[in-house]
Formats: C-alpha cells, structure tokens, sequence
C-alpha cells in the first residue's frame, strides 16, 4: 500500500490535491501531524483533517508527532481518522492508549523513531495494530532514507506475525522501496516520491513497479 504523506501536498488547494490522489488510486492518507515541540516543526491539526474529511473517502492514518497524543485523542477520531498513529518516545507507557484506540474500533498505531530499537516497542505489539518504522528524524518531508531501520522492520515482522501492518516512513522512493518490502513493511510512505511528480498515479505505479522488479529479480 502506498500512503501519500500530506507534508508535502500543495496546502493552497487541498481539495485538489485530494482529487488528485483519489484519481490515482491511493489507498490510504497519512497525516502528519506535528506539533512543533515533539519535533521541530508544525504542521497540521484536528481540524483541517475534519476539513479534509469531507473531500475524500479514502481512510486516514494521522500520524502524531506531538507531545501528548492522549490529550488530543478525541479530536483525531472526531475528525474521522480511521488508523491513529504516535510516537512511543512521547509517552512513559504506551499500552493504555493503544488499547483504547483500538476499543474505540480505530487502528492503534505505533510509530519509533530511527534511534528507538525494535525491542522497546516490542513489548507492546500486542497491542499494536500498526507499527510505523521512521526511516528518517521526523520532522521534515525530503530527506535521506537511513537503510539501518531496516533489520528493525524484520524484526518487527518477524515478532508481530503476518497480521502485524508495518509502515515504514521516510525517505522512501523508487531506489529504496524494494528493500523495505523485502525486510517485510506493507506500508509505504511517500511524500517527495508522490508530490514532486506531476502525475500521482505514475509516480505511485512506479513504487509499486520498483518493488515488482525486485521480487522477480530475486
Ligand atoms: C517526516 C514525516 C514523513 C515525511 C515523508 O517527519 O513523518 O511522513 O513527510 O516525506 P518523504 O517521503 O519526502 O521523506
Ligand atoms: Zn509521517
């Protein structure tokens, strides 16, 4: 699944950019919600993705770099995120809010930063429907994928079974997608590898093709 990164979008003309992307086929939005304190830049809100909501129907995955997702937890399924996202070096223990993600019948997600390791998260995938690994220090759309996440998503797959989504988020593009889907993420996100393409649907082929070739090459 190849999820457009709504960093770097063209905010002018959202609903543009939404017909755009639901002309392509994309299958899934992910948000990046930034808050200016967990990571050093701010983006977005509660409230344009509500605004957004209204222009597509295509689910959400809002991810939360922000200090305090429990505090704002209301706000992102009033606005009609059907997968929640946040990081676990926000917060002492992330169980309690994974579990009422899900209680609430949304995807409870669980995003780790480059330095985090597999095994700190690895205690609660059992409560994770989603693990989102970054290939990059949140913050900023356009920069360089770091290939030494990888053996973390094939760790993460490895312990979190076939049910398990993996997300993987940063710096993924045509020269690095295939390695990502060999380490075992079914989730890629991509920001400057959609939106410095005019055309969202070839630029979304591309990727899938990428990981295409690669299998058969194998
Ligand atoms: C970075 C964000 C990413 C980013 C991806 O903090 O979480 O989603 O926008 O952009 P690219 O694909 O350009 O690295
Ligand atoms: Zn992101």
């Amino acid at each position: 699944m190849i999820a457009p990164s709504m960093l770097k979008c063209d905010f002018g003309n959202l609903q543009h950019e939404a017909e755009r992307i639901d002309a392509a086929g994309l299958p899934l939005y992910h948000l990046d919600v930034m808050d200016g304190h967990f990571v050093p830049n701010l983006s977005y809100g509660a409230m344009v993705i509500a605004g957004l909501r209204e222009r597509t129907g295509v689910p959400f995955d809002a991810h939360l770099m922000i200090s305090d997702p429990a505090a704002f937890l209301e706000d992102y399924i009033k606005a009609g995120c059907e997968a929640i996202t946040f990081h676990i070096e926000a917060v002492p223990d992330p169980s309690e809010l994974l579990k009422e993600i899900r209680n609430r019948d949304i995807v409870s997600g669980l995003a780790i930063n480059p330095e985090t390791s597999f095994e700190q998260a690895a205690p609660y995938v059992e409560y994770c429907d989603l693990l989102l690994v970054m290939s990059v220090r949140p913050g900023f759309g356009g920069q360089k994928f770091m290939p030494e996440v990888l053996p973390k998503i094939t760790a993460a797959r490895e312990a979190g079974g076939p049910d398990l989504l993996i997300s993987v988020d940063g710096g993924v593009a045509e020269p690095t997608i295939a390695r990502c889907a060999a380490a075992g993420a079914d989730i890629f996100v991509a920001g400057s590898s959609i939106f410095d393409h005019s055309d969202y649907e070839t630029a979304g082929k591309r990727l899938v093709d990428a990981i295409a070739q690669s299998t058969e090459a194998a």
